[in-house]
């Protein structure tokens, strides 16, 4: 099939988190299964500067008539062809969503509304059509709305995170250029404002998210985000595929940025790059002490706050603790007190550092997930292909991917996000952590497990299938 993707953001191009760890690694197994697959996303600043990108001669414009440039480059390592579409006042700006972390441009409905404009267009041109667009987050929520009357190509709408949904004030309707009729509660309208994500749920042929717990729990009130009811309403087009990893990106035995390289057969130079983790964190431990890892966003989400009133206890105990994000404010600051509190124990580095990441997936025993809800999750995936053994909440794809170790599984599952669950699971860890042979052999479990893409594709491939009837059925 061929089957165009459209983003807000794709790894290595532009990346706030794991939506881009997805768009910048699925097209690859999807092509590696034989599909002709190519990325369409925004000129942010700076991806000029990535290596083969050239501009595309010619002048194009939306059905608004809005002009647009759009260059080309590939996703590196793939031969995936990825194309920019370039509007300077929208998106020659520092900053993909907002100029931080935590705020947000206040044009961004009529910069994500001419970009689902300008990625219909620039389907148009192609000289041969997609079989499929497939969508991704609220920001690409208005090309189901676009594509409503067409014969093809079929539109897939993938949730990465329900949290997140473009809603603005209807005042901004106009910008958007869809008939006022759309604006109802059959349509974008969502308690008087209009809905990125709604309308892609209401528009798409078929309608995925990130892991298969996930699903159920978007269908209940607790998780829905509001649209719950609407997505029950959808639940014979709604389908669950849980997220892999590049084992070709993430892969200890070729990453050129660890201090030892190991598979899960020869897992003993392992203990170097945990050396040299401790040494460049300044973390006061030996072997035997427990050092539990954290790559995330610093978010609520992620409920690492679950470790405020529990981190001085464990870390008095013995256990380590090595933490890499950037986020909300509180949660930085309140993570970098505790780290001039416990000098030795716990090391808080509050940037984005792919190196960093991938030196602490190799270097701590555990790494830490313990989320309030999390669609996928990515970095319990990664954590595993490098030997450190997952500690998660049960729900979405942690759920999904992680199954206890007194389950006959290989990490430990919190039953509720709760600091005492935590803590409780996290002694679990310490006291198997001690028993040395027994470790070992979690180790080699984790490192077998299969997370990569190509167990999903087949999985992909049925959805597009269905999406492609569903849309002939119109
Ligand atoms: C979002 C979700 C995360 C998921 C990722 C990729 O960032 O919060 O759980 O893994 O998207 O789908």
């Amino acid at each position: 099939m061929r089957i165009l993707f459209a983003a807000s953001e794709a790894y290595p191009f532009a990346s706030t988190g794991g939506l881009a760890g997805v768009t910048g690694s699925l097209p690859k197994a999807l092509a590696d299964a034989g599909h002709d697959v190519s990325i369409i996303m925004p000129l942010y600043r700076d991806i000029e500067k990535v290596k083969d990108f050239r501009w595309i001669s010619g002048e194009f414009s939306t059905s608004a008539g809005e002009k647009f440039g759009l260059a080309e480059s590939v996703i590196p390592g793939t031969g995936i062809p990825a194309y920019f579409v370039s509007k300077d006042e929208y998106f020659h700006r520092p900053g993909i969503y907002g100029p931080d972390d935590s705020s947000a441009f206040d044009d961004n409905a009529v910069r994500f509304s001419f970009f689902c404009r300008a990625a219909v267009a620039f389907h148009e041109n192609l000289r041969k059509p997609p079989d499929i667009i497939h969508c991704h987050d609220w920001q690409t929520g208005l090309i189901p709305a676009y594509m409503r009357n067409s014969i093809r190509p079929a539109v897939v709408f993938t949730i990465h995170n329900m949290h997140f949904q473009g809603n603005f004030p209807p005042e901004e309707y106009g910008s958007t250029y869809l008939p006022r009729s759309l604006f109802t509660m059959t349509g974008l309208e969502f308690f008087g404002t209009f809905s990125f994500i709604k309308s892609g749920i209401v528009y798409a042929d078929q309608i995925t998210t990130v892991s298969r717990t996930y699903v159920d729990e978007i269908q209940k009130p607790e998780f829905g985000e509001s649209l719950d009811g609407l997505l029950r309403e959808h639940s014979t087009d709604l389908t669950g595929i849980v997220n892999g990893i590049d084992y070709d990106a993430w892969n200890p035995e070729t990453d050129g940025t660890l201090a030892a390289s190991y598979k899960a057969d020869s897992i003993s130079p392992r203990r170097k790059c945990r050396r040299e983790l401790m040494k460049t964190h300044n973390l006061n431990a030996g072997s035997g002490e427990l050092i539990a890892g954290v790559v995330s966003r610093l978010t609520r989400q992620k409920g690492l706050d679950l470790l405020f009133p529990i981190i001085g206890r464990l870390a008095e105990r013995g256990v380590r603790f090595v933490i890499l994000g950037t986020g909300d404010e509180f949660y930085m600051e309140r993570l970098s007190a505790l780290a001039l509190e416990h000098p030795g124990s716990i090391s808080v580095n509050l940037r984005y550092d792919e190196t960093m990441a991938r030196r602490i997936f190799s270097g701590c025993d555990i790494i830490l997930m313990p989320s309030r809800f999390e669609p996928c999750g990515l970095a319990q995936m990664m954590g595993m292909r490098y030997g450190a053994v997952p500690l998660v909440n049960s729900t979405g794809g942690l759920a999904d991917t992680v199954i206890d170790e007194q389950d006959s599984g290989f990490g430990f599952v919190m039953n509720r996000a709760d600091p005492e669950e935590l803590n409780r699971c996290i002694l679990r860890a310490d006291v198997l952590h001690r028993q040395r042979n027994r470790w070992t052999g979690l180790v080699k479990k984790v490192m077998k497990q299969d997370n990569s893409w190509n167990s999903r594709v087949p999985l992909y491939e049925d959805v597009y299938s269905r999406a492609v009837i569903a849309r002939k059925a119109r």
